[in-house]
Formats: structure tokens, sequence, C-alpha cells
């Protein structure tokens, strides 16, 4: 069973990712958050996060997301000029942002571009395609539709979120239209969706025991050692999970210092550090975190925590 750390926008960047595969480990293959094509551009950041020099010692598929084919070329340029092999397609974000622009979950809703998306990739022989899914849009027939295409292409994979895009996070993972998204596909599946714990990776496991892969996100921002807990049959306690985090935060916040600049960025990308991980710190610490405006406020709240 391969273990993939999702994608989070805001979150996984080049930084965490390399701070997360040395310090926590326990994954196969990480994903970089989507690469788009705005008014013909695509972000210096975005470039600089799928460099291979910013993702040494770990294994990268970088992920780009696009309403049609005149969109998608121009990143596919790209990955396949940094010297990639493997690309990721995003069939599933939900935010307004991109689906407005026909993206993400939105692309559900039209098979014939997911056809002529899949025609363009098929086209790079050097490319290996998965795709990552949510359930549909606005129905489940959608993603049905969009396994029907998908079947008729060569995939690595396909990872599913049983929610709808319209869903955004409420609700539950359908577990029920991942089954049969699942049994209409012909390509291999990955689960995700509201992974948080040991027993929770075990049951999807149980559940579907023919399943490729595993893939987690926030539960990897609140747990950052869950996959290598769960590789090692071995849970730590909460002592030791914070010591983990404390070592985690210990490097992002020295190249953060290097790297940013203004006491409001470092602060600022700090704070999604600590954001998903509140269960595991004192209340009055988070709070103290996420207020300060001062780096010596902060790092006061850091060092009361170990
Ligand atoms: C803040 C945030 C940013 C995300 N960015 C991406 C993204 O860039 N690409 C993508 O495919 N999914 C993205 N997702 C979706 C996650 O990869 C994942 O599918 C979703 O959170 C469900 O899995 P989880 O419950 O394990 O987090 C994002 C989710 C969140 C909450």
């Amino acid at each position: 069973m391969k273990l993939y750390f999702a994608p989070l926008q805001g979150y996984t960047d080049h930084l965490y990712r390399s701070i997360h595969n040395k310090v926590a480990g326990g994954i196969d293959t990480y994903l970089s958050p989507f690469l788009r094509c705005d008014g013909g551009k695509v972000r210096n950041k975005d470039l600089r996060d799928i460099a291979p020099e910013n993702n040494e010692g770990l294994d990268l598929v970088p992920q780009v997301i696009a309403a049609d084919t005149d969109e998608l070329a121009p990143l596919l340029d790209i990955v396949e000029q940094a010297g990639y092999n493997r690309v990721d397609l995003n069939l599933g974000c939900p935010f307004p942002l991109q689906t407005g622009r026909g993206r993400g979950a939105a692309a559900l809703t039209h098979p014939d571009r997911i056809e002529r998306m899949m025609q363009e990739l098929q086209r790079r022989t050097r490319l290996k395609v998965s795709v990552k899914m949510r359930s549909g849009l606005t129905d489940p027939s959608e993603g049905l539709a969009a396994i029907e295409v998908l079947n008729h292409f060569k995939l690595e994979h396909i990872a599913i979120h049983p929610r709808l895009g319209v869903q955004q996070y409420k609700g539950l993972p359908d577990r029920e239209a991942f089954s049969r998204l699942k049994e209409a596909s012909r390509h291999p599946i990955v689960y995700n969706g509201d992974i948080a714990s040991l027993e929770d990776i075990d049951e999807i496991v149980r559940l579907f025991p023919d399943l490729s892969g595993i893939m987690i996100g926030r539960g990897l921002l609140a747990r950052p050692t869950l996959a290598r807990e769960w590789r090692d049959g071995r849970p730590l306690d909460n002592t030791e999970r914070l010591a983990a985090s404390l070592e985690m935060h210990r490097r992002l916040y020295d190249t953060a210092l290097q790297t940013l600049q203004g006491d409001q960025q470092i602060l600022a990308r700090m704070q999604t550090f600590w954001e998903y991980q509140k269960p595991l710190i004192d209340k009055k610490v988070y709070k103290r975190l996420m207020k300060t405006t001062s780096l010596r406020n902060y790092e006061e709240a850091v060092r009361s925590l170990a």
C-alpha cells in the first residue's frame, strides 16, 4: 500500500515537504500543490516549488490544474522542462476561484474537455499520468462520466476524494460513491479523504483491500508522523509527536528566518505550520502562537511547548 502526501496549497510547499520527509518520513510520494496558468503566466513561486534542487531526496509528482488543453499544454511544457516524467491532473479542486474558470471539480462537468486534456497528456509519451478527482461537482454521476472517459486512457492511478465539489469539506466522505467509482474504473485507485489516525488507515485497508494507495492531507498536517507510525506499526504518544513537530518547526523556522522578509511574513508562514496541530498543544500557547505579531513573543511561546 503506497502512502501519498496530498497536495495542500499554502501548506505543503517544498520547504515543508523536504522537512517532513527528513524528520517525519513514512511517505512514498508527495504531490505538489497545483501549478496553474493565469493570463498565460505561471507564478515564479510555483516554478521554484517544483524545481528538482528544492525537492532533493523525496519522490515528487508535480500537479497541474487546467480547464482545457490551451491551459494545460504550457503547464506540461514546464513540468517536462523541469525534468519530470510524471504529472498529476487536478479534477477535484472545489475552490470557486478555480471552478469559476472551469478547472478542478468543474472540469468534471465537461467530459469532452477531460477527453481532450487526456489526449494532450497521452501525446507526451514521456509523461506518466495520474489523476486526482472528487466524486463530482454537484452529483456523483459526473464522477462516473469522468471515470468512463478516463478508462480509455493510460493512467498510473486515480486518487478519489469522495466528496462533491459543492460540499467543499462539509459532510463525510461518501464511501459508497467511492466504491462505485472504484468498481467502474479499470485503473488502480487511491483513496483520499479524512484520514486522521492509524485506525482510519487500517479501516480503509480493511474496506478496500485492493487499493493501490492511500493519500492523506490534513491528517498529516495535524500529525506529521502519522504515515511513519503506521509503517512502523508503533503509535507515538503525545510527547513523542510534539518532539517531532518541534524538530520540524526548528528547521522550518530557521529557513523562514533566512529566506523570508519581515516579521509578518515569517509569522504568517509559521502560523500555517501550527494551524492544524491545535489539538496537540496547550490552548493558551496555541492562541499566543496564532495571535502574536512579534517574533520574540512567538519564540517564547514555542519554547514554552518544549
Ligand atoms: C488548504 C487546502 C489546499 C489544498 N490544495 C490542493 C491542491 O493544490 N491540489 C489538490 O489536488 N488538492 C488540494 N487540496 C485537497 C487535498 O489534497 C485533499 O484532497 C483534501 O484535503 C481531502 O483529503 P484530507 O482529508 O486527507 O485532507 C487542498 C485542500 C486544502 C484544505
